[in-house]
């Protein structure tokens, strides 16, 4: 069996980066190479300013940078080093030619794997790491088979074997995730070869994870399986969302209700929270290529079931800021909505479909003027996600519509109305009645997360929407 000494983890994002640091933290023996065609995101990752935000990490990388973890772009270099070849590079939906906007594009990957076979001089075990669609492991061996050198320097065969070991690390809670993973799932052609190259990952991961959690499969398994968690997943946010819109028209309670089924045992209580709409790089770019490969297979009605999820999800985003607009004496232009928080979800600088970007998308649709503020986004990739792709001059647009702050408070100085979009946990200490007194009367909080206590903000004086709570007194209707 492969003896793993040396790892190169191509593509150091917000996957490859955490996941080998881990895997370089626990297993001392091993020499971990992390590599990027990006630059910017090597130096970062060698600078005191990671490039990734994640609770844990700059403690683990600083531990063992520099002595068994190392972040490099020469890529060639670190695969000839390797016995084992995570690919961990982004896996993005298609934004052009067939299947646009459903299927993955796989280029990336095709990259890698024709980039290792022309520099492997030695047998390697190469990891799927990045999500792709169902048989994608087959396509790699096609690659590999026809593109490799055939004999080693000392003149042995060299030999690919393939794995598939999806990642189900959480943004925000990775390193977490990491060190104590609910599951490893590590897929493989059921051949010995297959299977030897399946010990010698469970190996690795077997320096800190008990046995009992590492699952093996088949490869299409492996590859469906990250698919269809993340498709039901975000099935039970879409499925909650669908009925806070009912609460809020009958007068009952989304956070009783899903309290009340997630009671039961069958159903269970995670990922019932009603919200805006989730976000993420991956929930919609995963489920989205699930609706392609269903299509695809000419499973028209499994692609429109999965398909509803994202519907339902944009319908939640729609909904949510037509309220805003709405309440606000059905119109926002020139008027001042502060926007809390910007990242897709808390303990995260990413911001990749973030529901925050549709909201104020619409807002300045609206004319509004935005004042955003998040504790962990750079200003310039608030401005990048405001910007409209190919609208000439939009940059100028935006900044003239759009004002970034350093803190909650300010930005909410002289605002109609407060949107809460990401749940920050220091938007739940915000000191209200401050806020409010610098606010335009009647003040508004539009709640998108649930953290706010929404009678103590209307003690204060404001006017409270949060997703699913009943009709509410702000409602015109009710006014
Ligand atoms: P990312 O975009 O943060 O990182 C990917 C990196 O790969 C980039 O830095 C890019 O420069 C690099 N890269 C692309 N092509 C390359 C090549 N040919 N050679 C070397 N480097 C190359 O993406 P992220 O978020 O890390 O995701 C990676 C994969 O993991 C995707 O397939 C994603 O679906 C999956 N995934 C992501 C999760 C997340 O929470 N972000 C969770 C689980 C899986």
């Amino acid at each position: 069996p492969t003896k793993v000494r040396t790892i190169c983890c191509i593509g150091a994002g917000y996957v490859g980066g955490p996941t080998c640091s881990v895997i370089a933290l626990k297993c001392p023996h091993i020499k971990v190479i992390i590599v990027d065609v990006n630059p910017d995101r090597i130096n970062a990752w060698n600078s005191d300013d990671l490039p990734v935000f994640e609770p844990g990490l700059d403690e683990i990388v600083k531990q063992c940078r520099g002595k068994n973890l190392f972040f490099s772009t020469d890529i060639d270099e670190a695969i000839r080093q390797s016995e084992l070849v995570f690919v961990s590079v982004n896996t993005p939906t298609k934004t052009s030619g067939m299947g646009k906007g459903f299927a993955a594009d796989l280029h990336y990957v095709e990259a890698s794997t024709r980039r290792i076979a022309s520099v492997a001089t030695s047998s390697k075990i190469i990891v799927e790491k990045s999500t792709v669609p169902c048989r994608t492991a087959a396509s790699m061996r096609t690659i590999l088979d026809a593109n490799s050198n055939s004999v080693d320097e000392d003149g042995s065969p060299i030999s690919f074997q393939i794995l598939s070991n999806p990642e189900f690390l959480a943004e925000g809670t990775a390193i977490r995730d990491l060190l104590n993973p609910d599951r490893v799932l590590i897929g493989s052609l059921d051949t010995k070869e297959g299977k030897m190259a399946a010990g010698a990952l469970r190996e690795i991961y077997e320096n800190w994870v008990d046995g009992s959690k590492i699952y093996e499969t088949g490869l299409w398994s492996s590859e469906l399986s990250k698919l269809a968690a993340n498709a039901l997943l975000a099935q039970r946010i879409s499925s909650i969302n669908s009925l806070s819109a009912i609460c809020e028209a009958t007068g009952a309670d989304v956070d009783e209700v899903a309290h009340a089924c997630g009671l039961d045992k069958r159903i269970g209580d995670r990922f019932l929270k009603a919200s805006v709409g989730f976000g993420g790089s991956c929930f919609q770019k995963d489920i989205l290529n699930l609706v392609y490969l269903s299509e695809s297979l000419g499973l028209k009605e499994v692609a429109d079931y999965w398909q509803q999820v994202i519907t339902m999800n944009e319908y939640s985003k729609s909904r949510f800021a037509k309220k805003v607009v709405q309440t606000l004496f059905n119109t926002i232009t020139m008027k001042k909505v502060a926007v809390l928080g910007f990242a897709f979800k808390k303990d995260t600088g990413d911001t990749r479909e973030s529901a925050a970007i549709t909201l104020c998308r619409y807002f300045r649709q609206e004319r509004a003027l935005i004042s955003i503020y998040d504790p962990k986004v750079s200003n310039n990739q608030i401005y990048l996600d405001m910007t409209e792709p190919g609208v000439i001059d939009d940059g100028a647009a935006v900044r003239s519509q759009v004002a970034i702050c350093d803190n909650a408070e300010d930005a909410c100085r002289d605002a109609e109305a407060v949107v809460i979009c990401t749940e920050w946990d220091e938007f739940r200490q915000l000191d209200w009645q401050r806020i409010y007194g610098r606010m335009k009367k009647p003040a508004f909080v539009f709640d998108g997360r649930g953290i706010t206590d929404a009678n103590k903000l209307r003690s204060l004086g404001f006017r409270v929407h949060t997703v699913g709570k009943g009709p509410q007194i702000m409602d015109p209707i009710w006014a």
